[in-house]
């Protein structure tokens, strides 16, 4: 086109793709703010929760500076991990994060009260464990329970406030009969009369769409004051889509990874969630250089800590259909790989949701996901639905994990209990107190403090081997487990499901 017909024409013919008007004055909107996940969320999704607290260090005053809103790095399974395989002291990771990151707060997952184990613990373990959370670090605390029964919370969430932490509340989201937008605003609106500071939509399987996110964060920002947070996993492709609708309809905050340790069962990439609202007005107001820098070394770092190279899925389609989180199915395979029946994980993948029916329907998140997973796998092998049934399962009917969103299948409840009754109060009001006498076993020259008999209350067998491996001198200790996995991936040229002697843990 010449000049000058570009010039006699440039009013009249529209261009073949019409740029979109620009709005008259862009509309003033506070910056969407992103919590990095790379450091607990990320490596609990892809690597088996196995990075190190080195790995962390090196990187950490760049990550510090990207300009996230708050770094998730402590909490899930990052504290049993780190006793267990890395031979490392989850409160001493956070100290050292907390030494370096001093500009962006730090963030922690707990399980309410089950704290970060798969049970209730008490109240008096409750408090000084968030006191102590709160003193080697944490700010901000994301606080849920598997069963959205929000008597679980109370104690957690007044004991943040109590100790000077950001409480975070929780919603698990879930689909079913009884998982209503107006039960997740009710839910959400107890916790705020608890006290929370603001909340967050944990999509833990990564099921929530762009439409039900558009429509669960338009309710829940219309009836709450607090703000609303989201997070999301990449395992369906959706969490993309879903992060610009929740953002578009109020959600003040989403959680990323950078992207070499995103996408699949961890998060949306922050890079593509940058890009996509620079053209918004919900910028996010990251630093680029920083993000790259990021990125580089965690690929550089993933050969080492991946448990397979063998990343065979982007997208898996399938949980659009079963909602089953990614580490459940490899705990379900390996659970049926050990007595030699992987043949039927099909009938176990079937099964499942109806064991999900039968018990109310809890959203599937540690410690649910693993209840849930074992009994169906149970019932399978045995050939008679709950003739087998776990101590879980039976505490779970019996309500000692909190109330189920629906009843329980009142039949199926009465085969699995007999005689007793099921409890109605929160579980934890028939705990004792769990500190008195809880380290009457171990020898005392092992604790160097209140922190490790937390440590050990929390996880005792775990514990203790690390306090009996610290204890001997640097050169007489024996090899960490995490290393011997990875000689032992080494050796197999063939890639191979990670190692797993504990369960694969869903949050
Ligand atoms: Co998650």
């Amino acid at each position: 086109m010449s000049p000058t017909a570009k010039k006699s024409h440039a009013k009249k013919t529209p261009p073949a793709v019409q740029a979109a008007p620009a709005p008259a004055a862009p509309r003033e909107h506070a910056p969407l703010r992103i919590t990095d996940t790379s450091l607990r969320d990320a490596h609990q999704s892809l690597w088996a929760t196995r990075m190190r607290t080195s790995d962390i260090l090196e990187i950490l005053d760049v990550v510090d500076n990207v300009g996230f809103y708050s770094l998730e790095c402590w909490g899930g399974a990052t504290f049993d991990v780190c006793m267990r395989f890395l031979r490392e002291n989850p409160w001493e990771r956070l100290r050292q994060i907390k030494a370096v990151a001093k500009k962006t707060p730090l963030q922690m997952l707990l399980r309410g009260q089950n704290i970060l184990g798969y049970k209730n613990y008490a109240d008096d373990v409750l408090d000084r464990f968030v006191a102590l959370a709160v003193k080697n670090g944490v700010d901000i605390f994301r606080t849920f329970d598997a069963l959205n029964d929000n008597r679980n919370l109370e104690q957690a969430l007044k004991y943040v406030k109590k100790y000077g932490g950001h409480a975070q509340g929780t919603i698990c989201y879930t689909t079913s009969p009884v998982h209503t937008v107006a039960e997740y605003v009710r839910i959400a609106r107890e916790q705020e009369q608890m006290g929370v500071d603001s909340i967050c939509i944990k999509d833990m399987a990564g099921i929530l769409s762009p439409v039900a996110a558009q429509t669960l964060v338009s309710a829940l920002v219309a009836e709450l004051k607090v703000p609303v947070q989201v997070h999301t996993h990449a395992t369906s492709g959706m969490g993309v889509a879903t992060y610009f609708e929740a953002a578009k309809a109020g959600a003040g905050a989403i959680d990323c990874a950078i992207s070499a340790v995103a996408g699949f069962s961890s998060q949306p990439p922050v890079e593509t969630m940058v890009s996509m609202f620079a053209e918004t007005e919900y910028k996010t107001q990251l630093d680029p250089e920083a993000l790259k820098r990021m990125n580089h070394y965690f690929m550089k770092l993933r050969p080492l800590r991946e448990p397979s190279h063998a990343m065979p899925l982007i997208i898996d389609p399938d949980i659009l259909e079963h909602h089953i989180p990614g580490g459940m199915i490899s705990n379900l395979r390996s659970q049926l790989a050990q007595q030699g029946a992987l043949d039927r994980l099909d009938e176990v993948l079937k099964e499942l949701p109806a064991v999900r029916a039968d018990m109310g329907y809890p959203p599937l998140v540690t410690p649910t996901s693993q209840i849930v997973g074992v009994q169906a796998v149970l019932n399978v092998l045995s050939g008679k639905r709950y003739e087998m049934v776990t101590q879980e399962t039976r505490d779970y009917v019996r309500g000692l994990y909190g109330r189920s969103p629906a009843p329980i299948d009142p039949k199926i409840q009465k085969q699995i209990l007999g005689k007793d009754k099921p409890i109605t109060c929160r579980p934890a009001d028939l705990l004792k107190p769990g500190l008195p006498g809880c380290v009457d076993s171990v020898d005392p020259k092992l604790l160097k403090g209140e922190e490790d008999i937390l440590s050990f209350c929390l996880f005792p067998e775990p514990a203790l081997a690390y306090f009996k491996w610290r204890d001997l001198p640097p050169g007489d200790r024996p090899p960490i487990p995490a290393d011997e996995e990875m000689k032992e991936k080494q050796k197999k040229e063939v890639p191979s499901a990670p190692a797993r002697p504990i369960m694969a843990q869903s949050d």
